[in-house]
């Protein structure tokens, strides 16, 4: 099948084929076609330029795109959408005065989500999770990775990571899957964390990775929850089943968990809302993406990453929504990309650069998707009339998207 957008006004994030992730100063250009045509055929890009060039013989389905701009759809690259159910009684403990950490000591938080999914058939879960997808492809997400982390038993991590795959199987969207094993500790283990690890190990790694149901593994590093040696015994087990860290760090508590990340190859380490110099030095150099979450940092009052100081020391940034119902309730990736230029003083082009080619990277599909480059899969957003796309982030909270076209196809 084939589609040719015409007369857009601006086609953005044009990328040749090969670029894996932009650092520093290179995050504040976002190359743009402006008056240009995109032809897609099979669910690819396969040619785009300006209109003067754009072909006339063409038969097949027309968009006009008169006023409005193309941009690759969003790469989500951080998100716990798979979950049960909904935490908004402790959001309101929140309100009255209960910090996250309060909420999690007294029994709540991760565990009271792990509770509601023991309770929840695969079915049901997938159902929930089936509606959050679309939603997020409505948004324009095009691409997303999802954790596991809610079981915190082989038989929950199973089920929600059976639910992942089905919906790799019937959703055309680019889905990664990551086994978050190491999420919180379950109330059997609350003493023995020294067991649970062994039992994550010895049990839970080698059956998820034998079953091929995670590319990556995750874990949850901070006090309170799993210790950098803890992280480092785990990333190691995953490596030998071949599962790609990729991790939780720095949250509330800068505890070494970069360190361990960039010393196991961590493809990310996600989070960083507090951030001493060292773990900035750390990153540098290396090729693993630091994630910043802003609706992390917004719904639990937080600080935010420090994206500006990481990014004017030249290190690469990616933005991903954190999608989960404890920390961050949203995974709407616009109102990620305008946080970040308001509250972390990211420009549009940064922002861009980062929940696209940077977030790409960041769950290993920069060859996929991330840019209007030849051979990408075709996962656009096409705007509304819009002025500029600096117009996206600044109109916050509005949405500007008129179709999402996930491999070409309208959503
Ligand atoms: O990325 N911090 C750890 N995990 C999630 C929150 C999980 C939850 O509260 O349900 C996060 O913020
Ligand atoms: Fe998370």
């Amino acid at each position: 099948m084939k589609i040719l957008f015409k007369n857009i006004k601006s086609l953005v994030q044009v990328r040749k084929t090969g670029v894996k992730f932009l650092s520093g100063a290179e995050m504040s250009v976002l190359p743009v076609v402006e008056g240009a045509y995109l032809l897609v055929e099979e669910g690819r890009i396969s040619a785009f330029g300006k209109m003067d060039d754009c072909p006339e013989d063409y038969e097949g389905i027309f968009v006009d795109a008169t006023d409005k701009m193309i941009l690759p759809a969003w790469c989500d690259s951080h998100t716990h959408l798979v979950y049960a159910g909904h935490r908004e009684e402790e959001f309101i403990d929140r309100i009255n005065g209960l910090t996250y950490e309060q909420i999690a000591e007294r029994g709540g938080g991760i565990v009271n989500s792990a509770a509601l999914l023991a309770k929840t058939s695969e079915e049901e879960l997938y159902q929930q999770s089936v509606v959050r997808l679309k939603q997020v492809v409505a948004l324009g997400t095009g691409a997303i990775e999802i954790k596991s982390g809610y079981g915190l038993s082989l038989e929950g991590e199973l089920k929600m990571l059976r639910v992942v795959q089905r919906l790799k199987e019937e959703s055309s969207v680019a889905i990664k899957a990551t086994f978050l094993g190491a999420h919180a500790l379950p109330i059997d283990y609350k003493n023995n964390k020294t067991g649970f690890v062994k039992m994550l190990i010895e049990e839970m790694i080698p059956v998820v990775a034998e079953e091929g149901l995670a590319e990556y593994i995750d874990v949850f590093c901070e006090k309170g929850y799993f210790d950098v040696d803890d992280t480092a015994q785990i990333l190691e087990a995953g490596q030998r089943y071949g599962l790609i860290p990729k991790i939780h760090v720095n949250q509330f508590n800068a505890i070494g968990g970069v360190q361990v990340g960039v010393d196991y190859k961590a493809r990310s380490v996600d989070h960083l809302e507090v951030m001493k110099p060292e773990d900035i030095d750390a990153l540098k150099g290396t090729r693993t993406m630091p994630v910043a979450l802003p609706g992390c940092s917004h719904f639990l009052s937080i600080p935010y990453t420090p994206a500006r100081k990481m990014i004017d020391e030249g290190l690469p940034l990616a933005l991903a929504s954190d999608y989960n119902p404890g920390s961050s309730p949203s995974g709407n990736m616009n109102f990620v990309v305008s946080t970040a230029c308001i509250k972390m003083n990211m420009t549009p082009e940064e922002a861009i650069n980062a929940a696209t080619v940077n977030a790409a990277y960041a769950m290993g599909l920069e060859e996929e998707v991330g840019s209007i480059t030849i051979g990408k899969r075709a996962n656009l957003i096409l705007t509304n009339k819009i002025p500029s796309y600096g117009f996206l982030p600044y109109s916050f909270g509005e949405n500007h998207i008129d179709k999402v076209f996930i491999n070409g196809i309208e959503q």
